[in-house]
Parts: structure tokens; sequence; C-alpha cells
């Protein structure tokens, strides 16, 4: 069977076999904001694993593109510490601190109403101990205000994993190509191809069952994405992992054309936003110099 796009009833409040969601018992905000718009939950993204449904993910690190994306109907925002190259300008992402995933964090929380917005641990803030893990996630959560964190790392991992889900926070895995570790795997290359789809496999289960409510792959065979799939009973998500993923994750600016340039394979452009920019500021700079901008409409 073909999959279907993300039901709008398995990201509703009625999903099959899942309780529909209270009202917030202690309040929930300023009084008076109107109805109260639900939210995506990971219950949701199981739901639609388990009706054979599709979710997307972006990443976001504005309000404004937050605000847009989440209105989109896209149902996980990603507040990737990819915002290191594609933000701050950095070569890799390991130079963003925590402090920055902070304050992107909660620009993108700001803009958000509906989506769930999962935040990356950035490199050197989770590393040492499942207790420093905690200490950064719990800093995500309650000045970044997103609902879940991301965590780059296999197996090894799944004691801090455990730790996360008992103090309350969400964890969604990593594993595949992870580029924070871009250093050891010798640059970007596909991970898990040919015997060692095995090792994925492991990696997803043991994380899995340590609380991990999602499994993200990337730069994986299809097929290994698909075993992973296949392995564990939480949902996965894909970046070049293949279709068999539960949801598809991109950068934004890769999605939507704002960067040039040489892409990865895995990447489709759905719009050409660097050239819409660059022809409006082209025309704007015409019509200043010009002396069209501003007009007697624009005046006061
Ligand atoms: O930081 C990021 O944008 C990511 C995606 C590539 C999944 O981790």
């Amino acid at each position: 069977m073909a999959p279907t796009s993300t039901p709008d009833s398995a990201l509703s409040a009625s999903v099959p076999g899942t309780a529909p969601e209270l009202a917030a018992p202690y309040g929930s905000g300023a009084a008076g904001v109107g109805p109260q718009v639900a939210r995506v939950r990971t219950h949701h993204l199981q739901a639609a694993k388990a009706a054979g449904g599709k979710f997307a993910m972006l990443t976001a690190y504005d309000q404004y593109t937050a605000q847009i994306f989440d209105e989109a109907g896209t149902e996980v925002l990603l507040v990737g510490d990819s915002a290191s190259n594609n933000v701050l300008g950095n070569e890799t992402s390991l130079p963003i601190t925590l402090e920055e995933m902070i304050i992107f964090s909660r620009a993108v929380t700001a803009g958000a109403k509906r989506a769930l917005v999962v935040a990356d641990l950035p490199f050197g803030s989770y590393e040492q101990s499942p207790q420093q893990a905690v200490a950064s996630s719990v800093r995500l959560m309650k000045e970044g205000l997103v609902h879940a964190v991301k965590m780059e790392g296999g197996a090894y991992y799944a004691p801090t994993v455990r730790a996360l889900t008992e103090a309350g926070i969400p964890v969604m895995a990593h594993i595949g190509f992870t580029p924070q570790s871009e250093h050891v795997l010798g640059g970007y290359r596909v991970q898990g191809r040919g015997d060692l789809a095995q090792a994925l496999v492991d990696d997803a289960v043991a994380l899995a069952d340590a609380g991990a409510f999602c499994v993200l792959m990337e730069m994986v065979p299809a097929t290994a994405a698909a075993a992973v799939e296949a392995a564990v009973s939480v949902p996965t998500v894909g970046i070049g992992a293949g279709s068999s993923t539960t949801g598809q994750v991109l950068v934004w600016q890769d999605m939507a054309g704002l960067r040039t340039g040489k892409m990865a394979k895995f990447v489709k452009q759905y719009a050409q936003l660097r050239t819409i920019l660059a022809e409006a500021a082209k025309e704007y700079g015409d019509e200043v110099r010009s002396g069209i901008f501003p007009g007697q409409e624009h005046s006061f």
C-alpha cells in the first residue's frame, strides 16, 4: 500500500488508541488568548507510524520561518545545530554553543504554535556524562522552551537517553552520519553500507529501548534505513535515508533554495528564495538610487 500523507486525524487530539488531550489543569499562559491550539506531541508521531502515515520536519532558527512552517502544517521543527553553518556562517556545526542554541530555540518556540519543537544538543554539551546531558537539556527546555532534544550518537549513549527520558525530556536519537563527529568519520560519508547496516539497526534498537521517542538517520542507504524502520517500534526520520522512514527532514535553506552551490543528493529544492530575495534587493536599490522610493505614500 502506498504510504498516505499524515492523516490529520493522526495529529489531532483524537488519535486512534490515544485519549483526547484534556484542558490544561493549571491554566496555560495568559488568560483570554482564545482556544488552545492542539500541539503535535510525540505520541502523534507514533500514531502516524502505526497508521502507515508520514510526517514532515524542517529546521527553523527564527520566529518567522517557524511561524510559516508551523502554519503550513509542518509537524516537527528542528532547531538544528546546523544553525552554526546556516545562520552563523561557521564551516561546521561544531562551534555553536548551548547559549546560542537557547537563543535560536526561544525564537522558534515564539513562532510555532502547533509543531513539536526539537532542539539539538550541541557538540560539547552532553558527551561527558548523562548528568551533563540532563543539565544542558533542562536549559534548552526551560530557557529555549523546546519540547524535546535531539542527540547524536549510537548505542554508547543509551544510558544518556535513559537518564534524559527519566528526567522528563523526550529524546530524538540521531544516527548514521553524525555531523558533530565528522572528524572521526573522515568527512561527509554515507554510513551503514553493506555489513555495517546491522550496526545501525543495533544502535537504533538500543536507543529506542532506552526511551528515544524517534530515531533520525542521516545519509544511510535506503535499505539500511528500511531495516531500522522495521526493527524499531518508534517512528524514524530520514535525511538522505530513502523513503521508508516515517518522517523526512530537510534543512530549510536547502529546501527553499536560499542556499546555492552544490547540494547534497538528498536535497530537493521547492523554491528559489535566493533569486527572489536578490531581485527584491536589486529593485529596492535601483529605486532608492533613482529617487523612486520612498514615494509620497511612504512619507509622513
Ligand atoms: O542540525 C541539523 O540540521 C540536523 C539535520 C541535518 C537533521 O541535525
